[in-house]
């Protein structure tokens, strides 16, 4: 069962998925008569917000990341990569960087727990593979391809997590990449969010690869690898 009450759903968003929002009011979206996409992404924040309200812990954000962070986090993959993994997207900020940078929408796997998110990012990316469930349950999923990523961008509020369940995110998303794949992930602290003793017990490295005062709030980004190959 999800946060959500829901069951979880593999493969592409299933009807569970869809029916998980029931007594929830339905996305802006369907709502609204605005037709360009562009457009509708100006409702993010609003949709953001209603969701931090809702669930401050699980959303994690009171607002979607901004274009400097998207730009920071997707740095390092590009339409070589291959399949891409991305936890958390919530309303798509780094999906859209990704779709932008050249990554074939069919290369991504979406894992977001959020039913809201999730059939936003269902209309938005149709031939990604959106995954409703939580994030340290991704060894049991279907996904998209060989099932084996070229990197993961990981957008979730691990500061919010302890560190068995981060260990258990990590350690499932690394399972899924190549082995001489990156993870790319924010945060708003100033170390790295998964716990020195998660990243030693995994055999993983952590650089920071930047910050952005052009984000609310500033973040800094940080790219994980297996020792032997990080830097
Ligand atoms: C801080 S928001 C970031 C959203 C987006 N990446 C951005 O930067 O604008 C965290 C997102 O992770 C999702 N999330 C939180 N815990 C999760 C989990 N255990 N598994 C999957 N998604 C989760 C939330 O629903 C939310 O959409």
């Amino acid at each position: 069962m999800t946060r959500h009450g829901g069951h979880l759903a593999q493969g592409r968003l299933s009807s569970d998925v869809l029916s998980l929002d029931r007594g929830y009011p339905r996305t802006v979206d369907t709502a609204s008569n605005l037709h360009d996409p562009a457009s509708r992404r100006l409702l993010d924040p609003f949709r953001f917000l209603l969701e931090w309200v809702r669930d401050p812990v699980g959303t994690a954000a009171v607002a979607p990341s901004g274009k400097a962070l998207a730009a920071l986090m997707i740095r390092g993959i590009d339409e070589t990569t291959g399949t891409v993994l991305e936890l958390g997207p919530g309303t798509g900020v780094f999906t859209h960087a990704l779709v932008a940078r050249g990554v074939a929408e069919s290369d991504l796997t979406l894992v977001e727990q959020n039913p809201i998110f999730a059939r936003l990012l269902q209309q938005r990316f149709p031939r990604a593979t959106i995954l409703g469930i939580d994030a340290a349950d991704l060894s049991h999923a279907q996904t998209a391809g060989t099932g084996i990523f070229g990197a993961a961008i990981c957008g979730l509020g691990l500061r919010s997590m302890d560190a068995m369940q981060v260990e258990a995110i990590m350690r499932a998303a690394f399972a899924r990449m190549k082995p001489d794949a990156a993870l790319y992930l924010f945060t708003y602290g100033w170390r790295c969010s998964v716990p020195d003793e998660v990243l030693t017990r995994l055999g993983l490295a952590a650089e920071r690869v930047g910050a952005t005062l052009r984000n609310v709030p500033p973040a800094s980004v940080y790219r994980l690898a297996a020792c032997a190959v990080a830097g």
